[in-house]
């Protein structure tokens, strides 16, 4: 018996979890889990913690760049319906993990409730919102996060408030915490007025970055107020290529994986650009994105 064959009939092994992410490159995890609730996910970190197992949750896979050799440990998604739940009470939301924060956002503006319309656009879910704080020039989330719902590595269930998250630039301090909710607090407003912003949002977005094209948005945080895809531009990499991984023509934070790309091509094109932006401005670049 190994110690996760209690949860057999909801793990895939040797899960190709690369293809899942938005870049659509990297390898395989070990086992891919998908919990039927927190109940038997608690369970299923107790036992991965007993056994050593690394374990890391892939939301929307928007954000995550996955090696070529693969991830040797436990993937969670939590997909099932019972982390997509969304219940509102007044200008409340209680909303699970796995909701995706797009269609969230497009009900908010039609409820007549403010939060979320500047985040028309950005893909993620829930959980992977909060985590690292997913924003842009429109706002963020963390300022209508109330408190959360965690589960430590160990299995244990935590609640934490808005200010023990810790909320930074695309930065909580979550750590290994596992989000299963999340509590958000929205304004009454004008539904008419919020849709006009989420559109706004939108277009800025098909206007200034490579929309349909294989990408994880965009690799470097913003560095000290300075915009990182300006700097990358400046230092003429726009349509630099390490084998089929290219930075964007339209938005130079962003990286296109083409047909055939691999990660390791990323993980090069992503040292070129840090190296050349170091070299020409003295600005050491952070990624954004996680590579697992
Ligand atoms: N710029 C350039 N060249 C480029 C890209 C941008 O000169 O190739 C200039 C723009 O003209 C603008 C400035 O840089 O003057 C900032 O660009 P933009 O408005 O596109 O915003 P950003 O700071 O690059 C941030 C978020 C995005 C989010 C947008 C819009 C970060 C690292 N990025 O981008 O988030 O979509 O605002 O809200 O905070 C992401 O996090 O994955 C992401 C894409």
């Amino acid at each position: 018996m190994s110690w996760w064959s209690d949860f057999a009939s909801r793990i895939e092994p040797d899960a190709p979890v690369g293809k899942q992410t938005w870049y659509r490159v990297g390898g395989r995890a070990r086992h891919l889990y998908r919990p039927r609730d927190a109940a038997e996910l608690a369970a299923f970190l107790g036992c991965a913690a007993d056994a050593s197992a690394s374990v890391k949750v892939l939301g929307s896979g928007a954000n995550v760049l996955i090696r070529d050799d693969g991830f040797d440990g436990e993937v969670i998604r939590l997909d099932d319906e019972c982390f997509r739940s969304v219940r509102r009470t007044g200008t409340t939301l209680e909303v699970g993990a796995g909701v995706d924060l797009l269609p969230l956002a497009q009900r908010c503006c039609e409820w007549g409730l403010a939060g979320l319309e500047g985040l028309a656009g950005i893909p993620a879910t829930v959980g992977g919102a909060v985590r690292m704080n997913a924003g842009g020039r429109f706002g963020e989330i963390g300022p209508v996060v109330r408190q959360i719902e965690t589960l430590t590595l160990d299995g244990s269930q935590e609640t934490l408030t808005h200010e023990q998250i810790g909320f930074g630039y695309r930065h909580s301090d979550l750590g290994d915490r596992i989000v299963l909710s999340a509590r958000l607090e929205l304004r009454e407003d004008d539904p008419d007025r919020l849709k006009n912003l989420f559109d706004d949002c939108l277009d800025h977005k098909r206007r200034s970055q490579p929309v349909g094209e294989n990408s994880a948005g965009c690799v470097f945080k913003n560095p000290n107020g300075e915009s990182a895809g300006a700097l990358i531009d400046r230092a003429g990499l726009k349509n630099a290529c390490c084998g089929h991984a290219r930075v964007s023509q339209r938005h130079a934070n962003f990286i296109v994986a083409q047909e055939r790309a691999t990660a390791s091509e990323i993980l090069r094109l992503i040292d070129l650009i840090r190296e050349r932006v170091l070299r020409e401005f003295g600005i050491e670049l952070e990624t954004e994105i996680d590579i697992w």
